[in-house]
């Protein structure tokens, strides 16, 4: 699940996130893992239709891969729903958050969730997937 303005990797600071959109990658995601896995993408820049989701998938999907974005370092209703639902979620970031404006290092979810991703790029996701071989 990706937050607000990943919609436009591919051309959002493509210094910071890269030059593949995130379709792009996620048809390779899903043919690499076409064998083990079954995935799902959603991407919203609105934070409850992301809380929404968290609550329709979050008690029947075995893991849950979460780029919130922005609303990582903001979103105290998101933390909740992470806490609310069975299913286990690992914070992605395609950026090292740690390495950027320290506001970017604070994580309302991060103690919510079952561990972090940081700072891999897109490969993050599939490091993500690999964790819940
Ligand atoms: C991000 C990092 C956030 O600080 C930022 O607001 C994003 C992307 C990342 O993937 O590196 O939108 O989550």
């Amino acid at each position: 699940m990706n937050g607000p303005n990943l919609n436009l990797l591919g051309t959002r600071e493509p210094e910071i996130y890269g030059h593949e959109t995130f379709e792009e990658y996620f048809n390779g995601l899903k043919g690499k893992f076409d064998q083990e896995l079954d995935l799902y993408y959603f991407q919203s820049n609105h934070e409850g239709a992301m809380i929404d989701k968290l609550h329709e998938v979050g008690f029947s999907y075995d893991g849950i891969l979460l780029n919130a974005g922005a609303y990582t370092h903001t979103s105290i209703g998101l933390a909740d729903a992470i806490s609310s639902i069975k299913t286990p979620v690992l914070e992605i970031h395609i950026s090292n958050v740690h390495a950027r404006e320290s506001f970017r290092s604070h994580s309302y979810l991060s103690p919510k969730c079952k561990g972090c991703i940081v700072g891999f790029g897109l490969k993050g996701y599939e490091l993500g997937l690999l964790s819940f071989l």
